[in-house]
């Protein structure tokens, strides 16, 4: 049967960064507040006129790079995002023009927070299949242009950054399992709901939250999920090697390692420098945890997203 092993990463953080104390200095918060909530100590932010494929452009290249792959591999290209550069063409297009590659398909997918386990379970089916050989999967977001940056209650939480991975078919097994998910009913908890409509915005342009319904959600979600994929890989928790989740709150992180049985050791967060950055959060902690050689190959890895949809999922993997 063939398989799809993710054989390269790359990932890119926007220069700027954003510290609690800046925040302090402009909003009603404090460093104390966010980080005993969050774990959130800073955030990468986009410079004026750097967009979601510029992001994309250098995870990508990075990723492409460590797989020792060029343009004229790549057959197929997912981009995972909630802010693409613009209406249309996809940011996948952009992307795959960016980069020149020439060949295949390319198209966005839009699961919010989860948009990178939904682009990668895809990736999966179109190479395992054998329709496509060897994918691009990015998750790049500009999420602080969708903030109101006097909102105390969101602005802390998110950044911007893109992380992706080359998906190629091989004869070992790479990826073992995925699930995703999604609640419609629960769209009004997370939401931007401003549209373009005749040449106007319609809604509103900003992030919304009620970030309490959230969390709650998360967590059932999340539990639920990982316990759905260990058993349909037939796997105990105590045999995952590493746990890479969404990185939106450490406490939330926490509470599922604790619910899935992980020691934290086992669990990958970069939270405190990147805060959430949507899309692009699990595939830049995998990113880093893949280059500092904490991921080793061989060894068994969950990824967990959890976002606006309400949507989540989960995929596992052996490296
Ligand atoms: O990808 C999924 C994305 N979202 C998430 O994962 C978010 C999930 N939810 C959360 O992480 C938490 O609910 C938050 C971190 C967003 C909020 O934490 P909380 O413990 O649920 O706080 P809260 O919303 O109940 O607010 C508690 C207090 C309120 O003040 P009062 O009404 O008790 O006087 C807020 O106004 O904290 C206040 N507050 C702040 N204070 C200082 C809210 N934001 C801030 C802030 N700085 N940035």
């Amino acid at each position: 049967m063939a398989h799809a092993r993710i054989i390269g990463t790359g990932s890119y953080l926007p220069e700027r960064v954003v510290t609690n104390q800046e925040l302090e200095s402009r909003i009603d918060t404090s460093d104390e507040w966010i980080v005993s909530r969050t774990g959130i100590e800073a955030r990468h932010v986009a410079a004026d006129g750097e967009m979601t494929s510029d992001l994309a452009f250098h995870a990508a290249s990075r990723a492409m790079q460590s797989a020792g792959v060029g343009p004229q591999d790549i057959d197929l290209i997912i981009v995972a995002t909630t802010t693409p550069d613009m209406i249309f063409p996809s940011t996948a297009c952009l992307l795959q023009a960016k980069l020149g590659v020439k060949q295949g398909a390319a198209f966005d997918v839009q699961a919010v927070c989860t948009g990178f386990m939904y682009a990668l379970a895809t990736a999966n089916l179109y190479v395992t299949s054998g329709q496509h050989r060897c994918a691009l999967v990015v998750g790049a977001e500009v999420f602080s242009r969708l903030l109101d940056w006097n909102d105390r209650r969101t602005c802390v939480l998110f950044g911007d950054g893109a992380g992706a991975v080359v998906l190629r078919r091989s004869e070992e097994p790479g990826i073992l399992t995925s699930n995703l998910h999604a609640d419609g009913s629960l769209s009004h908890i997370l939401r931007v709901d401003g549209g373009i409509s005749h040449g106007k915005i319609r809604g509103n342009p900003f992030l919304e939250m009620d970030g309490q319904a959230v969390y709650r959600t998360a967590v059932r979600a999340l539990d639920d999920s990982a316990t759905e994929a260990l058993n349909a890989a037939g796997i105990t928790a105590d045999q995952l090697d590493w746990f890479v989740p969404h990185q939106a709150n450490i406490r939330i992180i926490n509470s599922i390692a604790d619910k899935v049985g992980l020691p934290r050791e086992r669990v990958v967060t970069t939270v405190a420098r990147h805060g959430n950055t949507s899309a692009a959060s699990v595939p830049l902690a995998l990113d880093a945890a893949v280059r500092d050689q904490r991921i080793k190959p061989g060894q068994l890895v969950m990824l967990q997203g959890v976002g606006g949809g309400m949507t989540w999922g989960t995929v596992l993997l052996r490296w």
